[in-house]
């Protein structure tokens, strides 16, 4: 089995957004550190985080929520898939947040019981946050219901928090909506590893499932991984899992740059 040829307790190279295996990149660590202290400090209202795909979006929009989710002082609704009209995602936001039991039918009636819900949180000191995933889907009526969103306020503070994660479209889309753009308080876009973090994070990974990166890849074989995923996470996983693969089935311990260019044509379908 090719878990026991590695020595692997588990698998350390899925393309799951499992917090187990969170890797604490330096760009993982800034934005998260930036939209934590828009949530605990800053409490501007709207937070966008870009990056391209498999750059790690998802995976620390999970991190945020499970940081959030264990803190009395933050409810929170998580939005997977944008693609909905203005009154389906008040719903979904007044689902997501347990607000109430049978969200109303007009729009009117549906910004009546979140508004009340914004108000019963902050009199219970709660901080309600609203997270997006694939906000690039997310249709210019819909940011401009997220903007007005955010006009529920008190004199000193923002009812909601909103966050927005998204491919960097949504770069484009937003800063084609100039009412949008002004409300952001905090803007990151996530860069893909360089060469050491690329290794640090395959090292994470491996130790993470009970081996070490030496006894796993030689160090030219890591240049190589960098060099063919330009550092996009899950293009890493793919490689390596791969590279896993056939250094098992040709009994290749530890893995070559060979075997990785190998591995890298075979994925590319070259
Ligand atoms: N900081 C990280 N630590 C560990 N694994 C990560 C990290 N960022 C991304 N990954 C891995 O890469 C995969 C793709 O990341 P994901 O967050 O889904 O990218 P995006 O949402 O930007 O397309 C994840 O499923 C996860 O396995
Ligand atoms: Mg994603």
């Amino acid at each position: 089995m090719l878990e026991q040829f590695w020595g692997l307790s588990s698998k350390p190279f899925l393309n799951t957004p499992s917090l187990d295996f969170l890797f604490e990149s330096s760009e993982f660590s800034e934005s998260y550190a930036r939209l934590w202290y828009n949530m605990q400090d800053l409490r501007g209202g709207i937070c966008v985080v870009t990056g391209e795909i498999g750059t790690g979006k998802t995976m620390l929009s999970r991190a945020l929520l499970n940081k959030l989710n264990g803190d009395d002082r933050f409810s929170t609704a998580l939005v997977l898939n944008p693609q909905l009209t203005p009154n389906q995602l008040i719903k979904l936001i007044l689902t997501e947040f347990g607000a109430v039991k049978k969200p109303a039918r007009s729009k009117y009636q549906l910004l009546e019981q979140l508004n009340g819900f914004l108000l019963e949180e902050y009199e219970q000191g709660r901080t309600p946050v609203v997270l997006i995933d694939e906000a690039q889907m997310l249709k210019k009526p819909l940011l401009e219901e997220l903007r007005l969103m955010t006009n529920f306020e008190t004199n000193t503070t923002k009812l909601i928090q909103v966050v927005l994660f998204g491919q960097p479209e949504l770069n484009k889309i937003i800063n084609r909506i100039p009412q949008f753009k002004q409300r952001i308080a905090i803007r990151y876009h996530i860069e893909p590893l360089d060469l050491d973090e690329t290794t640090a994070y395959i090292k994470h990974r491996l130790q993470c499932a009970g081996v070490s990166l030496e006894s796993v890849f030689s160090a030219d074989s890591l240049e190589k991984v960098f060099q063919y995923t330009g550092g996009i996470p899950r293009v890493i996983n793919t490689l390596c899992m791969n590279a896993l693969m056939a250094g098992f089935i040709r009994h290749t311990r530890p893995i070559t740059a060979e075997l990785v260019q190998d591995v890298w044509a075979d994925l590319e379908g070259r």
